[in-house]
């Protein structure tokens, strides 16, 4: 089936017509790419209205899940980028995973995206095995008033960031260019400082001014 789909995008295909939507799960949802990208068996369950999964040449997306359940939402992913038994998940309307180029993630990686939020990586970012992404918690926690303390908030990833191992990256964490997240770190904030360590539970800086390489 999916080679199928293979020989599809190997010509600029914009997948909307209603037998592809019926037969790979997208409805609602349009995968753009130019030709160059590669989709293995991927599996897709997308509800709602224009959505899009845009792939921005050369991707190669193998063995990963795509779950979407809402509408406007977007999925991009950078030139060249090489993803590997990830798994997408967005719920509700207008959100955003937005991955820039070459990135390198290599396998159970999940992207969590919900209430309309964003979740930005930057470009030559490195990703072990096992990350969570999430930008909310999934349930609300109020206080004595009622009000809501565990809003849901944007994550941002900077440039050439290398995360380790079992790493968890939580609502509204900001990590900057150059850094490098230890394994099984549990990022809460917001670190904005480049070329540092960020490690431990919860996670803090543990070393400033290093840089790493692939
Ligand atoms: C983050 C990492 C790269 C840092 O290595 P390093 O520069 O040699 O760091 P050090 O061992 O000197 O540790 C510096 C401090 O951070 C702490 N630390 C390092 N890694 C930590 C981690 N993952 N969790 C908690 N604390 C950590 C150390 O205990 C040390 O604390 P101290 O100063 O109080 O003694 C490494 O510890 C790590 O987590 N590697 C795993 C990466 C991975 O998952 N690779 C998979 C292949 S992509």
């Amino acid at each position: 089936m999916f080679s199928k789909l293979k020989r599809k995008l190997k010509k600029k295909l914009i997948l909307n017509n209603s037998r592809h939507i019926k037969r790979f799960g997208l409805i609602g949802t349009k995968i753009e790419s130019d030709g160059s990208d590669v989709f293995e068996n991927c599996t897709f369950e997308c509800n709602g209205e224009n959505n899009v999964i845009k792939l921005c040449g050369g991707v190669n997306l193998t063995n990963s899940n795509i779950f979407i359940s809402g509408s406007g939402n977007v999925i991009s992913i950078g030139k060249g980028s090489y993803i590997s038994g990830a798994t997408f998940w967005i719920e509700q309307d207008g959100n955003s995973i937005i991955i820039g180029d070459h990135l390198s993630a290599n396998s159970d990686d999940n992207f969590t995206c919900i209430g309309g939020h964003k979740l930005t990586i930057g470009k030559d970012c490195l990703f072990s095995t096992q990350i969570n992404f999430q930008v909310g918690d999934g349930h609300t926690i109020f206080d004595a008033e009622g009000k809501i303390i565990n809003e849901t908030e944007d994550i941002s990833i900077g440039d050439h960031v290398w995360i380790g191992k079992r790493a968890t990256i939580l609502k509204g964490v900001r990590i900057m260019n150059d850094c490098i997240v230890g394994a099984g770190a549990i990022l809460t904030k917001q670190f904005d400082e480049t070329n540092c360590i960020i490690a431990g539970v919860p996670a803090k800086i543990v070393k400033k001014g290093v840089g790493w390489k692939k």
